[in-house]
């Protein structure tokens, strides 16, 4: 929040400023744990700072639609410990293109909101950058919200942490069963282009094999080495991010299957429930400082950018480099894995 050191009369003025000030914030995208807390902490940041703050239903298709209401401080009582967002959210087709856009503007205008706070990943990004070149007037602040963690700019994203928690929730009931029987299990995780949840959780579970975009033709590795364990008779949990080149867990898992029909072979794809769930405290805490980040940066009259997390702080990256610059696993992350016993076939 920001203070006021300055004379009263100086002051008033500065107050005056600030309330004229009135924002919109959405949701878009896919949704994630922590996301109504941010959409909280933006609310109530504002009000204190003397803004009119407006909740934008069913993201960039809802402003297009003029589905918003003013918020109080009371209406994002109660939503912190949810899960998905209470502002709903949507992938809009309609917002790629320039008629849409212009319709979503002129909505703004009718409102007299001259800032936009919007809470999703890199596709939300990518509309919300468009947005920001074409109407300057508006002040458009990201928020990184996607369980992916895959946006340039910050070490973090909301829904992130959550995300990982409910894999390894679900990998270690898998280990149970995958131990008792001596199978192989294939566990898909979430995650898009990205590695992201695929390497944390896999060192965060001890999986005996991780399968990230990173490296490349993994399945004759992975089959070795399956079979070299097998003759052990050991059980193992491979972790495979999804959009792999070489195919989904489903595909990976057959091929090995083809060339030995005696393995008991197991794919768990575990889908959407990654996407779920109450957010842990860091996800609670990281949105809410994200939140009140984002009004600051209004307040500071800053035009386009994300609200990011960088070494323990909160920072600030031009909207367009988020979406420009593609955000890997770093090679150390890789061989850590690797140092404590994870085959990641390269
Ligand atoms: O970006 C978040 C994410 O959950 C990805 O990990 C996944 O690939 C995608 O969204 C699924 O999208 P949808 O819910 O639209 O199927």
């Amino acid at each position: 929040m920001h203070f006021c050191i300055f004379a009263p009369k100086l002051q008033i003025f500065f107050m005056e400023i600030i309330k004229n000030h009135k924002v919109g914030v959405l949701t878009s995208g896919g949704d994630a744990p922590g996301m109504n807390a941010a959409i909280r902490a933006v609310t109530r940041a504002g009000l204190n700072n003397g803004m009119e703050v407006f909740g934008i239903r069913r993201g960039f298709q809802g402003l297009i639609e003029n589905d918003m209401f003013q918020m109080k401080s009371q209406d994002v009582s109660g939503i912190l410990q949810n899960g998905g967002t209470f502002l709903q959210s949507t992938r809009s087709t309609e917002f790629k293109t320039k008629e849409g856009r212009k319709k979503g503007y002129d909505v703004l205008k009718n409102y007299g909101i001259d800032s936009l706070v919007v809470i999703g990943g890199d596709g939300s990004f990518t509309g919300a950058n468009i947005f920001a070149q074409e109407y300057s007037d508006i002040s458009v602040i990201g928020i990184p919200g996607t369980i992916d963690n895959d946006l340039y700019g910050t070490d973090y994203t909301i829904g992130y942490d959550t995300a990982l928690n409910t894999v390894i929730d679900a990998v270690d009931k898998i280990r149970d069963t995958a131990s008792s029987f001596n199978r192989i299990f294939f566990v898909e995780v979430m995650g898009r282009e990205a590695g992201f949840i695929a390497i944390n959780s896999g060192i965060a579970s001890g999986a005996e094999v991780i399968m990230v975009p990173e490296r490349k033709n993994q399945i004759e590795k992975v089959r070795k080495f399956l079979k070299e364990r097998a003759l052990k008779n050991k059980s193992s949990i491979i972790i495979v991010a999804e959009g792999l080149e070489e195919g989904s867990a489903m595909e990976i898992a057959d091929k090995v299957k083809d060339e030995y029909p005696e393995f008991d072979i197991k794919v768990s794809v575990l889908g959407h429930i990654q996407r779920g769930g109450r957010p842990t405290s860091k996800d609670r805490v990281t949105a809410s400082l994200m939140g009140v980040a984002a009004i600051d940066a209004i307040i500071d009259n800053q035009k386009s950018i994300m609200i990011g997390w960088k070494n323990e702080e909160i920072v600030q990256v031009p909207l367009n480099k988020t979406i420009k610059t593609h955000k890997t696993i770093s090679d150390d992350m890789l061989n850590i894995a690797e140092m404590i016993g994870t085959f990641l076939p390269k």
